[in-house]
């Protein structure tokens, strides 16, 4: 069932919101070559207790911890790990926040020390792509607005757009519906109501979109072995247009 949030309920996940934006930002600082996924799931974790949250993805469908961080060609679900970033990787890292019991999902793709060309010209498109979904996530426009918005702005570019993966709905559970395909037609599919929080996180392949699932049963990779990227919001649906609840401060320059 599609829930509309009440304004209290909204204000709650703001405020889950706002503390994944600001560990965002404390991220971005931190991640350079030789530090570990697992240290920077560590910080999560950490970051989480001392502000009274809990991190909603430990445990989910029995994933084991608070991020998820995908490296290169990994497109989504990679596990920490207690190996080195390298100068030139590329991350993603994904968390959701519960706190007091309201819920936000941002991922967000880093450069590990200096990125190659191609590396930042993916994570520049993929950046730009998640806002072009956004802003088409209005009263009265439709879900195939958002997708249509997103795989237009990036196909063209010579970028694909993965399939098997999709933004949701969000609260009182993680995955709640309607899915939101990062690709699609526009004017089809449900018509979008005020008061509804979903998500919208396109992951961007500079080959091929298929993927392939590692045998620990969770990570996706690339089937071509080309560069991914993701960035993810959690957004209402309000009567003035899309409010990012994760928003890192940068939102108004692409809104
Ligand atoms: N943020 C991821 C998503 O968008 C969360 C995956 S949770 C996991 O859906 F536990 F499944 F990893
Ligand atoms: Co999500």
């Amino acid at each position: 069932m599609i829930t509309l949030k009440s304004k209290r309920e909204q204000r709650m996940m703001h405020e889950a919101g706002k503390l994944l934006a600001a560990c965002h930002k404390q991220l971005s600082k931190q991640i350079k070559p030789g530090v570990t996924t697992a240290e920077l799931d560590h910080f999560v974790e950490d970051y989480l207790k001392k502000n009274g949250a809990t991190p909603e993805q430990k445990g989910y469908n029995g994933y084991k911890y608070a991020t998820c961080a995908s490296i290169n060609d990994e497109i989504c679900h990679g596990f920490p790990r207690s190996s080195p970033l390298q100068d030139g990787d590329i991350v993603t890292i994904d968390s959701v926040f519960n706190l007091n019991g309201a819920l936000a999902d941002s991922a967000w793709t880093y450069a590990v020390g200096t990125p190659s060309p191609e590396a930042q010209a993916l994570m520049d498109v993929t950046y730009r792509a998640l806002y072009e979904g956004i802003k088409q996530a209005k009263v009265g426009n439709r879900i195939g607005d958002i997708g249509h918005a997103i795989q237009s702005y990036v196909e063209p570019k010579g970028y694909t757009v993965v399939r098997d993966f999709t933004g949701h709905g969000i609260g009182p559970t993680l995955h709640e519906p309607p899915q939101i395909l990062h690709y699609g037609s526009p004017g089809k599919g449900l018509r979008l109501k005020e008061g509804m929080v979903i998500t919208i996180e396109p992951m961007i392949n500079i080959g091929e979109y298929p993927s392939k699932l590692d045998s620990n049963g969770w990570t996706a990779r690339t089937v071509d072995g080309s560069l991914s990227a993701q960035y993810e919001h959690t957004l209402v649906i309000t009567a003035d247009g899309p409010l990012i609840l994760t928003d890192q401060g940068d939102a108004h320059l692409y809104m």
